[in-house]
């Protein structure tokens, strides 16, 4: 393990030292909050909104970050371009929300106008400013990297960044091969957590909490194996049923429910006729399923990928983090996702996305962006409802002053530190050609990942 600290560009307060020690002031303090705004986020590609908010040529939508704020634009041949969203004239936000560029922009305050291009199309009376202060170029919308993958638009400030795909590599490739480009929203929630960003993130980035957080997902109900018992095949199918269910329900879609549906009418077929052993039970279980799903979705039109192709090569994976704040955790057809945002040093917008594969002509509404609930709110189904009870418990118990650093299992909780340490490179202003090789890091997976060697 290379030591933390060496060749550091510029000094970062509370950094990750020893890799499997956090110290607690990361999450806390408005300092360290600010370093990331200022060293992290205008440096890293982000998740600006999923193309279907924008679906037709001229729709546009804000993407705000900190105190940052980005006009995503749908062009004419479907592509995206982006801009700041600022007025060159005295700095009015051009769009707040949704709107159409069909026309251009036109701002509210004195009329300045620009073309969907970004270009400087009119100044009202514009013989009363100095030539200085209205040179060509030099009034035309600032723009901002922005490129489409994966059914979403991503922007970055930084001009000296990698291209998005390299950025998200080695998930951006794996995901390809899922078509996570055909999914589109089936629902979009928006939760207010009262805790830093980080530790929200960090709440979903291993298994380690599930026994005890969510003791309805313990894999061994999943199994249907009691210590001593024989295994048998029809409990391991009432099991893999019932934990397909609580994934469907307790996760308000996780598993889709067509999903389980498939699965309940495999299950009636194949119950009797499993394998005894245990082994060739769930390998032939899990081979017939992703068949079956595989199958179901092909039949309704829908492009969804050879699951069981997908799984013979490794690829079937449930989890996958792209650095810093946007996650998709795909269950056999279908994907949760999720983006963090932080709105100070202790609160956070998290947002969920369900998403899914449309049907052979089927049409989705635009989805509306959702009103934030409360991390407490009853409409919450339980499995986020229960780590998000976790986390204000977790946020204020980091303040008392016995408690200086959290301790990571090496194992288990290495993504944890993987991810801490990456921000560390960034706040140190590493170039980015050292900074890559820890994303890469960040964005494969598994769930359950070592801590990593990150090269500093
Ligand atoms: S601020 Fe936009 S026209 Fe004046
Ligand atoms: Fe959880």
């Amino acid at each position: 393990m290379a030591v933390a600290g060496r060749n550091r560009a510029l000094p970062v307060p509370h950094a990750v030292e020893r890799p499997d020690r956090v110290p607690k002031a990361r999450y806390l303090d408005a300092d360290f909050h600010r370093l990331e705004t200022e060293r992290l986020w205008p440096r890293v590609w982000q998740m600006a909104c999923r193309l279907e908010e924008i679906p037709r040529p001229h729709d546009c939508v804000e993407y705000t970050f900190g105190d940052q704020s980005v006009v995503v634009v749908r062009t004419a041949d479907l592509g995206v371009r982006a801009f700041q969203n600022a007025c060159r004239h005295r700095g009015v936000k051009l769009v707040q929300g949704r709107a159409t560029c069909e026309q251009g922009f036109v701002c509210p305050f004195h009329g300045w106008c620009y073309d969907a291009g970004g270009r400087n199309t009119h100044v009202p009376r514009a013989g009363t400013f100095d030539p200085h202060n209205l040179e060509t170029g030099d009034i035309d919308l600032v723009p901002v990297r922005c490129e489409a993958w994966g059914g979403c638009a991503w922007i970055n400030l930084d001009d000296g960044a990698p291209p998005l795909r390299d950025c998200l590599e080695p998930a951006a490739s794996a995901l390809d091969e899922w078509k996570v480009e055909s999914l589109r929203t089936e629902w979009w929630y928006a939760c207010r957590l009262p805790v830093n960003w980080k530790l929200a993130i960090e709440a979903f980035v291993e298994a380690y909490h599930v026994p005890e957080t969510h003791p309805q997902l313990r894999i061994p109900t999943r199994y249907g194996r009691r210590d001593g018992a024989p295994f048998d095949p029809r409990a391991f199918v009432d099991a893999d049923l019932r934990y397909l269910r609580a994934m469907s329900e307790g996760m308000g879609g996780m598993v889709h429910a067509q999903d389980v549906r498939v699965a309940e009418g495999l299950a009636a077929d194949l119950r009797d006729s499993l394998p005894a052993d245990p082994d060739a039970a769930t390998a032939t279980w899990n081979r017939e399923l992703n068949r079956a799903v595989t199958r179901h979705h092909r039949a309704r039109g829908a492009d969804v990928p050879d699951l069981e192709d997908l799984a013979a090569r490794g690829l079937a994976l449930e989890f996958f983090h792209c650095f810093p704040h946007w996650f998709v955790l795909p269950m056999y057809s279908s994907a949760s996702s999720y983006r963090f945002r932080p709105l100070g040093p202790e609160e956070t917008l998290m947002e969920i996305w369900s998403l899914t594969r449309p049907g052979a002509g089927e049409e989705r509404p635009r989805p509306e962006p959702p009103e934030p609930w409360e991390h407490d709110d009853p409409r919450w189904p339980p499995i986020p409802a229960q780590d998000f009870s976790n986390l204000p418990r977790q946020q204020q118990g980091l303040h008392t002053h016995g408690f200086r650093f959290m301790r990571l299992s090496r194992d288990l909780e290495g993504h944890v530190s993987n991810f801490e340490r990456t921000i560390d490179g960034f706040l140190a202003g590493l170039p980015h050609e050292r900074l890559l090789p820890a994303l890469h890091a960040v964005n494969g997976y598994p769930f359950d990942k070592p801590v990593l060697d990150l090269g500093w």
